[in-house]
């Protein structure tokens, strides 16, 4: 898989744990990234950490993250002018989307920032533990006002999590829900759009090494992340 050396142009703490990543990339890529495809970021000495793209444009990358582990950590610790690296998109572009409706959590919210340039009419739900994160997004992408808010400190939106709303939702039979997020939450959606026959798309994780199909360690189901993903149905949840 081939890397491009990139600059850090800011890398600002969001909220808690949560952190915006931008950085230029010293040639363009070869190929776009499209939602939801993700790229390996190069932590050097550190390790690779696969990301969504929340946003692409010239040659510079954006990412949204959030401080989990040590590779994490360390990103969170680079400072605008440090050298990091990018590969080219991983992934299938999923795109033709119709009636989406996004249901994500947390940092899944990263692939429909990214979406909100492709799409013109979405909708949906993001749910956050605290409403002071998604206060702190949305000053910065506006379009995702566009998804109902559910925050577990009952800041914003709805009070709760995102899975106590789900019956709240009236979508027709043409809708495809795309789910992101903690795997609690992906299976409880998926459950839901299963029982109601809608499509359920889940931007899936799993552990990604090398990237090309090689290795087997995304294994999901059937299928492999890096090569079939990372938006794979709901099915395989
Ligand atoms: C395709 C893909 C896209 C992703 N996009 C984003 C994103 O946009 N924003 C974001 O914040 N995070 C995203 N992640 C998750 C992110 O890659 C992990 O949080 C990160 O690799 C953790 O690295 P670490 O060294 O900080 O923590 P580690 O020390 O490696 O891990 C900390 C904890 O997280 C668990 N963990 C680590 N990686 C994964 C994984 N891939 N799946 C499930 N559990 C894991 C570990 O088991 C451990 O319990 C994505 C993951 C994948 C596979
Ligand atoms: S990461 Fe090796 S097969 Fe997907």
């Amino acid at each position: 898989m081939s890397y491009v050396p990139s600059v850090v142009v800011s890398n600002e703490r969001i909220y808690g744990k949560y952190y915006l990543l931008t950085v230029k990339t010293l040639r363009r890529l070869v190929r776009t990234p499209q939602p939801p495809q993700f790229s390996m970021v190069w932590v050097p000495g550190v390790d690779l950490i696969p990301l969504s793209y929340a946003l692409y444009e010239g040659s510079s990358a954006t990412f949204f993250y959030k401080v989990v582990g040590d590779g994490t950590r360390n990103l969170s610790l680079k400072k605008p002018g440090d050298v990091v690296a990018i590969s080219e998109p991983i992934g299938r572009p999923f795109t033709n989307v119709e009636n989406p409706v996004f249901l994500v959590g947390g940092s899944g919210v990263a692939s429909v920032i990214h979406y909100s340039r492709y799409l013109k009419n979405f909708s949906g739900m993001w749910g956050v533990k605290s409403g002071a994160l998604a206060e702190a997004l949305l000053e910065r992408f506006p379009k995702l006002k566009q998804l109902h808010l559910v925050s577990e400190d009952c800041a914003v939106g709805f009070c709760g999590k995102l899975t106590d709303f789900l019956d709240r939702l009236r979508l027709d039979s043409d809708t495809t829900v795309i789910t992101a997020g903690p795997l609690e939450m992906v299976r409880a959606v998926c459950r839901w759009t299963r029982a109601r026959g809608i499509r359920g798309y889940v931007v899936a994780e799993a552990m990604v090494k090398c990237g090309i199909g090689a290795c087997g360690s995304c294994t999901i189901g059937n299928l492999l992340l890096c090569k079939d993903g990372p938006a794979v149905s709901c099915d395989v949840f």
